[in-house]
């Protein structure tokens, strides 16, 4: 009997674009509710923009529009994203809806009737001149800790301490840079401790993965605190009843909008949203990355259980994405947008792509160029396409075009295929699309080697009938084996379909076989990938860096990271002989955790240098490029060696930094004016 099976994604912020992170999270669950639907279950997909809260209020304040106008703008470039990735959702709506309004306010009067709410005075940072709370991340200054500068209210990048806002040093507000005062004002909680026990049970049933539970477990063992779950006005977001200038939260209307999503798909369609919701007929599966997990595993189940509803079946977490192993950054211009992606390359590539990295586990997934580039030229292209175009050309233009029974070879090859069906749909019901992607390619690979065999180019000048039995096999098998990847790759299974003249694909087919079958002319199915693309994908995010910058200086008029330095003269100026160097050698230096050891050619004479870059380059990847020094710098002795020179970089430091460099015409030694 067919399963009903409602899924969901976190719900992206309506504040900013979709980039390639976030698609990890979207093309997980797209393949997982395609390949349920290629089950034949009757699965729905829900999602909606996360339309509230002070950053989406301050965005809209600063471009001139209306919050609604933003959220507005942000979810028609957000649908035209998902949709030209192939995302399929059932519903992708908005949490600024009716309908998320009536539930919000209905879980929170059922967890206010169950006595879950309790209020409190509490004191918070606040603005005089922007007559506002602000928000931990819109209060900046120095770290308690490190002594970084221009670091938000809650943690600090450069060290990773958290902290609260009050033990932030030189505190200011990010929106005016005034500085906060603090403010009492009531708050409404919610009791999460009533929900310990109900909570602990469900995780301990296997609610989510292993390592999520443990990383909820901490959290049990330190107490669970009321959840803050009021905002002061102005806010954009729902007034909490009986309240004249307070708001719900956020995040607490903001999971509501999976059910509002599901609500507002239902009453379209005439579906019994109770029934799909609230009932043991439908199972219900949230995706979500590791970063929201206090959210999902701990405040939603509560809140649900508090309101009556039923919890999901399972939360499935995925890690984040890194680009060639490093934090994908926006100051460095490595945020690739899925916009810009879109711009130059195939979305199949990165579908497929994700597919061969992705497991079960939290692990964080690494976007390697060239690894990316390797594997969809040569399993995707090479193996899997080839199959098509070696053999449907050759069917359909010399041999009649007709598929025909196959010889025995051909059979057990192609049964072969057939058996390993129950083990890729248990990959992909268990998230192990990486294994699913590997059996995939070993099969590519027998059918390929059958080919090679087989050698119909050259059977086909005496024995046009054995011809067309190996390549009838061959067909057979790329029918079956797009059945197992139509999830990944939807694009290229109905090209598939169409020249093989079938109907769409499932599961359900691939126990068959095609016999005295009319096949349709070749078309081409995916093309290689090309380095100069990917190059210009990566350009084009580097380009893109600069204007959003200014933007969000404009935004939050923060003060500059240090202030500038007092006038020097000309002549002072010229005391600094700035040169081209080329890096020669670049190594870690043991024992220091911050600085590599550089061997710098200007020209002809070498310098050592120590270097503070070590959290932001591999050795590796500095060898041999061109950097600006200052090349008359007096030695100076360092722990670790003596320091010749020093070379030109930007940033407050740690991964922060950027090295600047002169165009690829530089000659090492010139003098930089
Ligand atoms: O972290 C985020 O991007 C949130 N907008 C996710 C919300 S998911 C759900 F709870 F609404
Ligand atoms: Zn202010």
């Amino acid at each position: 009997m067919s399963r009903k099976i409602a899924v969901t994604s976190a719900l992206p912020y309506a504040n900013g674009p979709i980039h390639i992170g976030h698609m990890v999270e979207y093309i997980q669950t797209d393949i997982w509710v395609r390949f349920q639907k290629l089950c034949n279950n009757e699965c729905r997909y829900f999602c909606a923009d996360d339309a509230h809260g002070t950053p989406i209020m301050l965005h809209a304040r600063q471009k001139g529009i209306t919050p609604q106008q933003l959220i507005d703008e942000i979810h028609s470039e957000h649908s035209k994203d998902f949709a030209d990735f192939g995302i399929e959702f059932d519903n992708f709506y908005t949490t600024h809806s009716d309908e998320n309004k009536a539930l919000s306010e209905y879980v929170y009067s059922k967890l206010k009737d169950n006595g879950s709410i309790a209020t409190k005075t509490i004191e918070q940072a606040y603005c005089n001149d922007c007559n506002m709370f602000l928000p931990d991340r819109f209060i900046k200054g120095v770290c308690p800790k490190c002594g970084a500068a221009d670091q938000y209210g809650d943690s600090c990048d450069q060290c990773g301490a958290t902290y609260s806002p009050t033990e932030l040093r030189e505190a200011r507000c990010a929106i005016c840079s005034s500085k906060p005062v603090r403010k009492e004002s009531k708050h409404y909680f919610f009791k999460l401790s009533k929900y310990e026990s109900q909570v602990k049970k469900l995780l301990e049933s296997g609610h989510a993965h292993k390592s999520v539970a443990n990383k909820i477990g901490e959290w049990f063992k330190s107490g669970l605190m009321d959840w803050d779950i009021s905002r002061d006005g102005p806010y954009f977001g729902f007034k909490i009843p009986g309240e004249e200038d307070k708001y719900f939260y956020v995040w607490l209307d903001a999971p509501i909008g999976y059910m509002a999503s599901a609500k507002n798909f239902c009453e379209k369609n005439g579906i019994d949203f109770d029934q799909l919701w609230n009932s043991k007929e439908w199972e219900l599966y949230h995706f979500i990355g590791k970063d929201i997990i206090n959210f999902h595993a701990l405040f939603w189940p509560a809140m649900l259980m508090g309101a009556g509803f039923k919890t999901a079946n399972k939360l499935f977490v995925h890690g984040f994405l890194t680009l060639n192993g490093k934090k994908m950054s926006k100051s460095k211009g490595t945020l690739i947008k899925a916009r810009t992606y879109l711009n130059h390359l195939d979305p199949q590539y990165l579908r497929y792509y994700y597919a061969v990295k992705l497991s079960d586990g939290v692990d964080d997934i690494d976007f390697n160029i060239e690894d990316f580039i390797a594997r969809v030229n040569s399993d995707l292209v090479g193996k899997l396409a080839n199959l098509s175009s070696r053999s449907v050309p050759m069917l359909k233009k010399k041999l009649g075009g007709k598929i025909i029974a196959m010889d025995e070879q051909g059979k057990e090859l192609v049964s072969k295929i057939q058996a390993q069906k129950n083990s890729i749909i248990a990959d992909y019901e268990s998230l192990k699309y990486r294994s699913a992607m590997r059996t995939i390619s070993t099969l590519t690979d027998e059918v390929n080697k059958y080919i090679d065999e087989k050698q119909p180019w050259v059977s086909i000048k005496t024995n046009e009938k054995e011809t067309s039995e190996t390549l009838s096999a061959v067909l057979n098998a790329v029918r079956i084996l797009t059945i197992y990847i139509k999830a990944v790759l939807p694009d290229y299974a109905a090209k598939i379909e169409s020249i093989l003249n079938i109907k769409p694909l499932t599961f359900a087919d691939s126990d068959e076989v095609l016999v005295d079958h009319e096949i349709e002319k070749f078309n081409r199915l995916i093309e290689r990938v090309e380095m100069e693309k990917v190059e210009a994908m990566l350009e084009e995010s580097k380009e893109e860096q600069p204007q959003e910058e200014v933007a969000a200086v404009e935004e939050t008029k923060i003060e500059l990271d240090e202030p500038l330095a007092d006038e020097c003269n000309f002549d002072d100026f010229m005391k600094v002989d700035l040169r081209v160097a080329k890096i020669v050698l670049a190594e870690n230096v043991e024992g220091a955790d911050k600085l590599l050891h550089l061997i710098l050619d200007i020209g002809g004479i070498k310098k050592n240098v120590f270097a503070g870059i070590s959290k932001a380059y591999k050795p590796e990847d500095l060898l041999g490029r061109l950097v600006v020094c200052v090349a008359n710098l007096a030695p100076r002795k360092m722990r670790f060696g003596v320091s010749e020179a020093m070379i030109v970089a930007a940033g407050p430091g740690g991964s922060e930094i950027s090295i600047i460099s002169p165009d690829s015409g530089a000659k090492p030694g010139q003098r930089v004016h």
